[in-house]
């Protein structure tokens, strides 16, 4: 982030004169309540799946995940699989992950092929660029012309060291719209330089909208976080802001208050925050001091969501002790996310499909909850804080 962005963001910080724990920052003008229904209703659901995980665009991951030709990532829009593939001029394709013989799942999960990609279930073969060459010992089997089975293609577009995939509709993706506003601010993290470290796969039994939460306040930390983190970070205490329906909510480590007694000019933000760009639907990016992380967060059905966790390094990480620092990252990242946040959320979601709880309540100091909630209900037509 440009420094003078950052201490225009600590002057604010400043000016709401952050006491540790003690006061709340009320960024939002009013607590808002949302119904219950807005994380259990199948109904609500399959309109936030149509909406915005096939028919809007949706973050996939990052160029650097798939430099090399023959490189490609996996990704479920909304029910769809879909596969983007790095072609030998360095373009990007994405077709419908599924094999146009019968409809097997033609690539599992993220890898690199040398020319093409065989299905596991009777060996058709496909180019990079979604072509049929070969079916397998049964040529002559089949009437209908190779040329006439390409795999299915999805739109794809990527800038910013950011892919973005849409599962229908036939217009091209156009990243910065799709940005609304937070293209210069993440162009400015130069991810197309870093390093893919690591992805890891979770499944928990709740609605994907609760993990985005659990990222967008910093009023849990003091209580669930009482022996993990809050000993490092201030509750209470986090700075929002949003681009279009994109939330961003920099969490602050307590050091940050030692930068407000430097002189203006000598502050810096960045050392002291972790900085989260929730881009909706799916994906929350996090600058973290020596690091980029990348959550994407795929709906399996109202009450079953995936999620990826993607680390990326400025450096490879070449060395044994380079790959086991960035491991126990990993390790410690998922253990408290693991162990004390989404295990609540799990809780919270069982709780709100008992029906017995009618409605949550998001208070002036979790003016991230607000928006997102917001932008959701709002981009499937609903009316505000339905
Ligand atoms: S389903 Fe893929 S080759 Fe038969
Ligand atoms: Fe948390």
């Amino acid at each position: 982030m440009r420094h003078e962005r950052q201490i225009e963001l600590l002057r604010r910080l400043e000016a709401a004169n952050p006491s540790l724990d003690s006061e709340p920052w009320p960024q939002a003008e009013a607590c808002v309540r949302f119904p219950a229904s807005t994380y259990v209703d199948p109904v609500r659901f399959e309109a936030e799946k149509q909406i915005l995980f096939r028919q809007g665009p949706v973050l996939l991951g990052f160029s650097c995940q798939i430099r090399e030709p023959g490189s490609y990532l996996v990704a479920d829009l909304g029910g769809v699989p879909v596969i983007a593939i790095r072609q030998r001029d360095g373009s990007l394709k994405a077709f419908v992950n599924i094999c146009r013989h019968r409809g097997a799942t033609l690539a599992p999960c993220n890898g690199k092929v040398a020319a093409s990609l065989t299905c596991p279930y009777h060996g058709w073969t496909f180019g990079l660029d979604g072509t049929l060459k070969v079916r397998p010992g049964a040529e002559n089997a089949f009437d209908v012309p190779k040329e006439d089975m390409p795999l299915l293609p999805i739109a794809v577009a990527e800038k910013h060291g950011l892919i973005f995939g849409r599962a229908e509709g036939t217009g091209p993706v156009d990243v910065d719209q799709a940005l609304a506003g937070a293209e210069s601010e993440l162009a400015d993290y130069n991810l197309g330089n870093y390093h893919h470290f690591e992805t890891r796969e979770t499944e928990w039994a709740l609605n994907w909208k609760l993990i985005l939460d659990t990222f967008l306040e910093s009023y849990h930390i003091r209580t669930l976080h009482r022996t993990s983190i809050w000993p490092e970070y201030l509750a209470n205490t986090a700075i929002f802001d949003a681009f279009g329906p994109h939330p961003r909510n920099i969490g602050l480590l307590r050091s940050v208050l030692g930068e407000l007694e430097k002189p203006e000019a000598e502050r810096n933000l960045m050392p002291h925050a972790t900085t989260q760009y929730i881009l909706v639907p799916s994906g929350l990016i996090t600058y973290q001091r020596n690091h980029i992380q990348h959550w994407r967060v795929s709906p399996l059905g109202v009450g079953r969501t995936r999620v990826a966790t993607s680390i990326y390094t400025a450096e490879p990480a070449e060395t044994d002790k380079a790959r086991a620092y960035w491991t126990k990252n990993l390790d410690i990242l998922l253990g408290v996310t693991g162990r004390e946040d989404f295990p609540l959320m799990e809780q919270i979601h069982a709780n709100l499909a008992s029906g017995a709880m009618p409605e949550v309540v998001f208070g002036k100091l979790e003016p991230g909850l607000i928006h997102f909630h917001t932008a959701v209900a709002r981009a499937i037509g609903l009316p505000e804080g339905a």
